[in-house]
């Protein structure tokens, strides 16, 4: 790692172990061009920039000085002065005009990597391979009183680029801010596709790729949350590209709400990232003197195809973004009684489960919705976080004494950010629903949401939730969001304020679960939106894990789990094993394929164990056991995906292996059985191909080469739905 500036170029050069990014100030209005990102190189490739290709030139007053600008690579592009092509920076400023051009006044490079206060951020460690140095260059336009300070950060030991941008008003008068993205950067990319994670409730991040064409392509959210449907994340695929070779560009929003990413193809075939909060809804008044720090991006360029981008991904986000202390610890097998109760559920049925689990090796109970208020269904009482004694007989500390005496720790879950029109909350604080004054606010689920751009309500949810915590021996929460935010309105922001709604609601949660791991700080937090609709970087930043979807069927969690895996680490993503037929789907499968397949997660049951078939209780204890056996192999070694049934219609194939290549495990799923067909040979990847393993419970024995090159032989399994474990050990 290495950042550099070249005096006589004016030339930034940002270097991680394998990749370069490179800068440029050119012409004495001081544009800052983006001149390359790549690969790594040992010069500076300044003929990028093309700025002496008449007639687009910069200079000053040039009648074409339009065409410079509507060509030139910019690494902050701004709005209304001849660059036509999307900005980065949309402003109003005191005199109602909207052109802004931030052009280079200085720079600081120093190592470490600053907090962004409030935000969730990357951070570095301390011995010197997590070390972190930090590049940040201040543009400005002085016409308008505004400075825009981008950072840029890499790590010793990834080769990940971190970006973000803060914009300060230096002016005397409040500037609004319309549009501010964390992430710009103009490239040339006639022969890429994008790559994007699309989705619905019950269908998270399914892989999506597409030619670019000319214009603009986008993905993006504006309903107060990352989504199910979109996903902050997109990559740039070199034409041909695989999970082995091939260029690809990753981008990874670090945030939780409302985010543009998009690409716009030029006239000359040059292509436009763009990645931040997204604008629709956003307005930001920034007063004479304030600042606005925007979230980061995480960047990753791979010459080693996708799985190289993938393996990047989670590499940084379990050594530099996840804080729990839980995140090197395999993480206590837990039941949750939502598909096995819903809402009806009572001390007792508790218990039962509990005892039940306890036999079987499972470590954790947790209760799910509707303990609190008069809670039957999803009619009532969000806000009202008082436990139900005509459910929970005793109270909440007797069932959690009571479950601990069995043997298991307890958990339980809340949905914070919620307020039930029918409960006690809503009829003392009907303005702390957000809503517009004259219009009856959308209501989805039954319920409204909080307005935590105000401070009191902030307060009073922290107060509850951590009363409840601090009432009973509970170490571990859902933290649940199951609406989008509609109605944007707050009876406490003022007319010009209004589109900070957004924004503030995101940072209030961030400041919420900040304080709570704070209070809490040996608390196993996982975050959860109706299944995985906030499943984000961002949330990693307060809690190791987030569930990645209501839809626990084993075959759907294939497409959801691999598109989660393209840049979430196995370690984060929550996964249960269910009843069958299952509750979203209707699909029956082996019981055995659900446990092989939520071993890729974080592992736990969502079923009742009492009344499961015998035979599916009985084979509880030996997934239990393989959960412990390979969970620690699963949550720290390096993922390859080796085959996809979204592309070949039959079969899933995937592996973890150990960073020492001493041990490998990979999962196969047959997803359809195959009339008439012979043994399949699967090519494993990841391997030593020096080293020798041998197949566990087989008699054999392979070098790594062959497992790559030739492959493994698969035998046609018996029925659709059927899977295999493969454990391979160094010999
Ligand atoms: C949505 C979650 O994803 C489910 O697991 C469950 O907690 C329900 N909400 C409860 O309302």
């Amino acid at each position: 790692m290495d950042i550099k500036y070249f005096d006589e170029l004016r030339a930034f050069k940002i270097d991680t172990s394998n990749n370069s990014y490179i800068m440029a100030v050119v012409d004495d209005e001081n544009f800052l061009g983006h001149v390359y990102y790549g690969p790594k190189l040992s010069d500076i490739p300044m003929y990028m920039l093309r700025i002496n290709e008449n007639p687009y030139v910069p200079s000053k007053n040039n009648r074409d000085r339009g065409s410079f600008m509507d060509t030139f690579p910019t690494e902050l592009p701004g709005n209304g002065l001849g660059d036509y092509r999307e900005g980065a920076v949309e402003i109003v400023d005191k005199d109602g005009h909207f052109a802004v051009c931030p052009t280079y006044k200085d720079y600081k490079i120093y190592e470490g990597k600053p907090e962004l206060a409030g935000l969730p951020a990357t951070f570095a460690g301390a011995d010197a391979d997590s070390k972190a140095m930090t590049l940040e260059i201040t543009l400005e336009d002085k016409n308008v009183g505004l400075e825009f300070i981008l950072r840029y950060s890499v790590f010793a030991d990834s080769d990940a680029i971190i970006r973000s941008t803060e914009v300060v008003n230096v002016s005397d008068a409040s500037v609004f801010i319309k549009k501010a993205m964390s992430f710009a950067m103009d490239m040339d990319a006639e022969d890429y596709e994008l790559l994007t994670l699309h989705g619905s409730w019950a269908r998270e991040r399914q892989m999506d790729q597409r030619p670019i064409g000319y214009g603009k392509t986008s993905v993006g959210s504006v309903k107060g949350e990352s989504s199910h449907q979109e996903h902050p994340f997109m990559a740039l695929v070199q034409k041909g590209a695989d999970q082995k070779q091939g260029r690809v560009y990753g981008f990874n929003f670090v945030y939780s709400g409302n985010f543009l990413a998009q690409v716009e193809k030029s006239q000359f075939d040059s292509v436009r990232v763009l990645m931040g909060i997204n604008p629709t809804g956003f307005k930001w008044e920034l007063k004479a003197g304030d600042k606005l720090q925007m979230p980061e991006v995480v960047s990753v360029y791979s010459d080693e195809g996708i799985g190289r981008m993938s393996r990047t991904f989670h590499d940084l986000y379990r050594n530099h973004l996840i804080r729990s202390p839980y995140k090197d610890k395999k993480r206590p097998i837990l039941i949750n009684n939502w598909e096995a109760t819903y809402f009806q559920f009572d001390t007792d049925k508790l218990i039962a489960i509990a005892k039940e689990a306890q036999k079987a090796g499972i470590e954790m109970l947790v209760m799910d919705d509707g303990w609190f208020g008069h809670r039957d269904d999803d009619n009532s009482s969000l806000g009202d976080w008082y436990v139900n004694e005509d459910k929970l007989k005793g109270g909440l500390k007797y069932l959690v004494d009571e479950v601990n005496k069995i043997g298991l720790k307890f958990g339980i879950w809340f949905e914070p950010e919620m307020i039930s029109p029918d409960s006690d909350l809503y009829r003392a604080h009907p303005d702390w629903a957000i809503a517009i004054p004259g219009r009856t606010p959308v209501r989805s689920r039954n319920q409204y949401v909080l307005d935590l751009s105000r401070q009191e309500v902030v307060d009073y949810v922290f107060d509850v939730v951590s009363k409840v915590l601090h009432s009973a021996n509970i170490e571990y929460v859902k933290w649940d969001m199951n609406r989008q935010i509609t109605d944007l309105g707050s009876y406490c922001l003022g007319k010009d304020n209004q589109g900070e709604l957004f924004h503030r609601y995101v940072l209030a949660v961030y400041q919420l679960q900040e304080r709570l791991i704070k209070e809490f700080p040996n608390l196993l937090l996982e975050n959860c939106s109706g299944g995985g609709a906030r499943f984000d970087p961002g949330m990693l930043y307060y809690g190791p894990q987030i569930w990645c979807s209501d839809d626990t069927d084993a075959i759907e969690r294939l497409g959801i789990q691999e598109g989660t895996a393209l840049v979430y680490p196995l370690s984060s993503m929550g996964a249960h094993v269910s009843d069958c037929p299952n509750h979203t789907v209707g699909r029956n499968t082996p019981f055995s394929t659900r446990g092989n397949v939520a071993l890729a997660g974080t592992f736990g049951y969502e079923l009742d164990i009492t009344k499961i078939p015998q035979e599916d209780r009985d084979s509880i204890p030996g997934q239990v056991e393989m959960y412990h056996k390979y969970n620690p192999l699963v949550r720290t070694g390096d993922y390859y995906r080796i085959a996809s049934y979204r592309e070949n219609h039959y079969f899933d194939c995937y592996g973890v292996v150990s960073k020492d290549k001493s041990e490998a495990l990979f999962t196969f799923v047959q997803v359809m059985g195959r009339p008439n067909y012979h043994s399949r040979i699967v090519r494993l990847d990841g391997l030593d191909p020096e080293k020798k393993y041998v197949v566990e419970g087989e008699d054999v024995s392979y070098t790594g080469e062959t497992l790559m090159k030739a492959g493994l032989q698969i035998q046609n399994l018996w029925g659709d739905y059927q899977s295999k474990l493969i454990h391979l050990i160094e010999a």
